[in-house]
C-alpha cells in the first residue's frame, strides 16, 4: 500500500514496482481445508462458497432464548397434575444431557477444530457456530431457571447419570486428541485423527446424540405440553441441523482434497464408531423412557437411530449400516424444515429481525 509520502514523491508511475508483499495476495485455487499455506486472515477471494452461504443462513436464523414466553411451562410444571412422572423424567434427563453437551460442542470448535482448519470461510462459519452453542447453553439454562429445577442436579447430571456420562465419555477423547497443544495435522495419521473427530462431532454428536432428546421434547410440545421449551428446542434443532450439514460438507471437502485418508481400515473404524454411538443413544432412550410415554417407546427409537445413522453414513460416503430402516417419526423431518416465521408452538413474543434482510420466499 502506498503511503501519503509515496504519493507526493512518486513521479514515474509507469515504472512503479508491485507493492512489497503483493506476492502474499491469496489465490482462491490455493486454499485448502487443512494444511493450507494461504493467509487465513484473508476471507476473500472465496473458494468454499457453501461455507459462506451457510454462515449467512445461520445469521438469518438468529434468535435469543429470552424471546420465548415460558409462562405456560412454568404453570404446567408447578401443577402437581400437569405432567406425569415419566414426562418429568424426560424433561430432567433432557436438560441434564443438553446443559453440558453444548459446552462440549463449543469447546470442541473453539479449543479443538478451529486452529486446524485453514479455510477462512469455514472458520467464519465456526465462529458463528460457537456463538450458537453459547445460545443453546443459555436456552437450557433459561428453561432450568424458569421452571425452578435444581441447578446443581441438572448441570452435574453428566457426572451422575450413567446414560449421559457414557455418551460424553465416548465423545471427550475426540475433543482431547485435537485440543492437545502438541497435536498438529500434516501427516496422514494426524490428518485422520482430525477427520475422525470431525465425523464424530458432526455425524454422531450433533447428528445423532441430540435426536432422542429433541424428539422427546418436541413430542411433548405436539401434545401442548412444555410449549416454551419445545419452541426453544425447535430453534436449536434448526441450528444443529445446519451445524451437522456444515460438518458433513467440511468432511466431504476434506476427503476430496485428501483421498488417501479414506482407507478401508479407516472406514471400518468409522463404521464401528457409528455402531457404538447408536448403542449409546439407544441406552439413553431406554433410561429416559422406562415405559411408553407420549405415544413413543424406547424400541421405536432403535429404528429411528438406525435410520438416522444410515443417513449420516451415506452423507459422508459410507454404506448404510442398517439397510432398509424407515423413519418412525416423519413429523421430525417437518420440524427440521420449519421456516422461521412459522412458529409451530406459537409462544414467541418477539420476532427477531437482523437488518430487515430476512426473506424466506
Ligand atoms: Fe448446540
Ligand atoms: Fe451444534
Amino acid at each position: 500500500m502506498l503511503s501519503f509520502d509515496d504519493e507526493i514523491t512518486t513521479t514515474d508511475t509507469a515504472a512503479a514496482p508491485a507493492p512489497s508483499g503483493a506476492h502474499l495476495r491469496v489465490n482462491a485455487a490455493d486454499k485448502r481445508i487443512i494444511n493450507g499455506k494461504t493467509d487465513v486472515n484473508q476471507l476473500v477471494p472465496f473458494k468454499y462458497k457453501w461455507a459462506w452461504e451457510k454462515y449467512l443462513a445461520t445469521c438469518a436464523n438468529h434468535w435469543m432464548p429470552q424471546e420465548v414466553n415460558m409462562t405456560r411451562d412454568i404453570a404446567l410444571w408447578k401443577d402437581p397434575n400437569g405432567l406425569t412422572e415419566d414426562e418429568r423424567r424426560i424433561v430432567k434427563r433432557n436438560l441434564g444431557f443438553f446443559t453440558t453437551a453444548d459446552s462440549l460442542a463449543a469447546n470442541n470448535i473453539v479449543l479443538g477444530t478451529y486452529r486446524h482448519i485453514t479455510a477462512p470461510e469455514c472458520r467464519q462459519f465456526m465462529l458463528r457456530q460457537a456463538f450458537e452453542e453459547a445460545i443453546h447453553t443459555h436456552a437450557y439454562q433459561y428453561i432450568v431457571e424458569s421452571i425452578g429445577l435444581d441447578e446443581g442436579e441438572i448441570f452435574n447430571a453428566y457426572n451422575e447419570i450413567k446414560s449421559i456420562r457414557d455418551k460424553d465419555e465416548f465423545l471427550i477423547p475426540f475433543i482431547e486428541s485435537i485440543m492437545d497443544p502438541h497435536f498438529h495435522t500434516g501427516t496422514p495419521e494426524d490428518d485422520q485423527t482430525l477427520l475422525k473427530s470431525l465425523i464424530v462431532f458432526a455425524c454422531l454428536m450433533e447428528g445423532l446424540f441430540f435426536y432422542v432428546g429433541f424428539t422427546q421434547i418436541l413430542a411433548l410440545g405436539r401434545q401442548n405440553k412444555m410449549v416454551g421449551a419445545a419452541e426453544q428446542y425447535q430453534y436449536i434443532l434448526r441450528d444443529e441441523s445446519m451445524h451437522c450439514n456444515f460438518g458433513i460438507d467440511l468432511i466431504n471437502q476434506l476427503k476430496l482434497e485428501n483421498p488417501h485418508l479414506w482407507t478401508p481400515e479407516f472406514k471400518e473404524e468409522i463404521n464401528a464408531l457409528f455402531r457404538q454411538a447408536v448403542d449409546l443413544e439407544y441406552a439413553y432412550a431406554e433410561d429416559t423412557m422406562p415405559r411408553g410415554v407420549l405415544g413413543m417407546n424406547a424400541s421405536m427409537f432403535k429404528g429411528y437411530l438406525r435410520y438416522i445413522a444410515n443417513r449420516r453414513a451415506t452423507q459422508i460416503g459410507l454404506e448404510e449400516l442398517f439397510p432398509g430402516e424407515e423413519n418412525p417419526f416423519p413429523w421430525m423431518s417437518e420440524m427440521i424444515d420449519l421456516k422461521k416465521e412459522r412458529n409451530f408452538f406459537e409462544t414467541r413474543v418477539i420476532e427477531y429481525q437482523s437488518g430487515g434482510a430476512l426473506s424466506w420466499d
